[in-house]
């Protein structure tokens, strides 16, 4: 009966014109996709191959999107683990594909992926470095026994971005299983973790100078005065920023967006931002750690506070939901989460260039 009737609506909205089959097929699909989403117990391993393939195909044309992630997630969906794979190789770190990539596939698929993966080795290593749990730490850690030295820069960068990876490096410096040269980097990272308590033991391994050119920065006053180069500040903020900041396309969505910040901020409020970022917390990114039961550690900002769930943004963008009954302990921070380190991984020239590009972050006219 169904299909009778769902040709006929073909034949006739064809008959209609401006609209042909591949359409009406493709808006097929995404029916029954929103009907599955809505559904609260819906078995996608026991549904048909119909709704598997509707499903397959939708997933195709929108991989990588919110639909996508949405979809995938509610329903663990195995077969897209090396689609999910390559999003996590692709273009940039992706956090969120990296943890489903994880949830979905376990230690299996992060280890078989390393395994194999020459063409944008570096950037899934960068995104599962996103995966806060101590079996994708171990499958980073492993990498760090070889003797391919650019690697191993790529593998603590990556570490350094979650709680887990953090607590690792930190054991492995203060050990010293790790060369002298990653130390350095691994100091200069954790003086950028949101973390106080990672800071200040990082702070232990290798102190930093307060600027990395050495001496100190002036004062905000006399940096408003000078000018920088735009283009070599996107470098700087690619390399200190990204992670945590859209701006436009690029980057990752934790902090506040930065799309047009040029033209929110005047330039010495945009130094102090950078410089003392605890001096003003920006409105629903106050930090919170929160102690699980269960032992893990999550530190970001609440996303939402329901009866039942307590969700959390955390940096790298995944948005985690406890169980209210398994919070142990929810802390605010005393300090942004922003770090206050960054600027000591800079030189003063870096600040001035960064700067000089985020005065250039504005509302394009149109
Ligand atoms: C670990 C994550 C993280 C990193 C890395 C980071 N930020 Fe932030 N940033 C935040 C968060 C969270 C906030 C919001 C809380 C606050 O205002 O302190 C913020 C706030 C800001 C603001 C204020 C935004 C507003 O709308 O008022 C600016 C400007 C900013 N960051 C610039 C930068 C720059 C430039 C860098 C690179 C040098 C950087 N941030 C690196 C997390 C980060």
């Amino acid at each position: 009966m169904f299909r009778i009737s769902s040709k006929i609506y073909v034949i006739f909205l064809c008959a209609l014109g401006g609209f042909n089959y591949v359409k009406a097929d493709e808006a097929k699909d995404a029916l029954i996709v929103q009907t599955i989403l809505k559904l609260d117990s819906f078995d996608y391993e026991k549904s048909s191959n119909k709704v598997k393939d509707s499903v397959s195909r939708y997933l195709l044309k929108n991989v990588g999107t919110e639909e996508y992630f949405t979809l995938v997630e509610k329903f663990l969906i195995e077969e897209q683990l090396s689609n999910l794979q390559s999003l996590c190789s692709e273009k940039d770190p992706n956090s969120r594909a990296a943890n489903l990539l994880f949830k979905i596939g376990g230690k299996d698929a992060i280890a078989d992926a390393l395994k194999g993966l020459t063409e944008g080795r570096e950037l899934f290593i960068s995104s599962i470095g996103f995966v806060n749990n101590s079996d994708t730490v171990s499958a980073l850690e492993s990498l760090l026994s070889g003797d391919n030295f650019k690697e191993m820069r790529v593998v603590v960068r990556a570490m350094s971005n979650s709680p887990a990876g953090q607590e690792k490096l930190l054991d492995l410096c203060e050990a010293k299983k790790i060369p002298s040269q990653l130390k350095q980097d691994a100091s200069v990272l954790l003086s950028g973790s949101v973390d106080p308590r990672v800071r200040s033991r990082a702070a232990k391994i290798i102190p930093l100078p307060a600027s990395l050119g050495g001496g100190s920065l002036p004062p905000v006053k006399e940096l408003v005065e000078l000018r920088g180069d735009s283009k070599k500040g996107e470098l700087v903020y690619l390399r200190s920023c990204f992670t945590c900041h859209k701006a436009g396309e690029k980057g990752i969505d934790f902090g506040p967006a930065l799309s047009e910040i040029g033209d929110k901020l005047a330039r010495e409020a945009m130094y102090v931002s950078i410089i003392s970022p605890s001096q003003a917390i920006s409105f629903g990114y106050e930090g919170f750690t929160v102690k699980t039961n269960e032992g893990a550690t999550l530190i970001g900002y609440v996303v939402s506070d329901g009866d039942k769930e307590l969700t959390m943004k955390v940096p790298g963008g995944a948005v985690v939901s406890t169980n209210k009954s398994e919070v142990e302990s929810r802390v605010p921070l005393e300090v942004s989460l922003m770090p206050s380190g960054l600027v000591s991984a800079m030189t003063k020239d870096d600040l001035i260039d960064l700067v000089e590009y985020l005065m250039t972050l504005k509302k394009t006219e149109k």
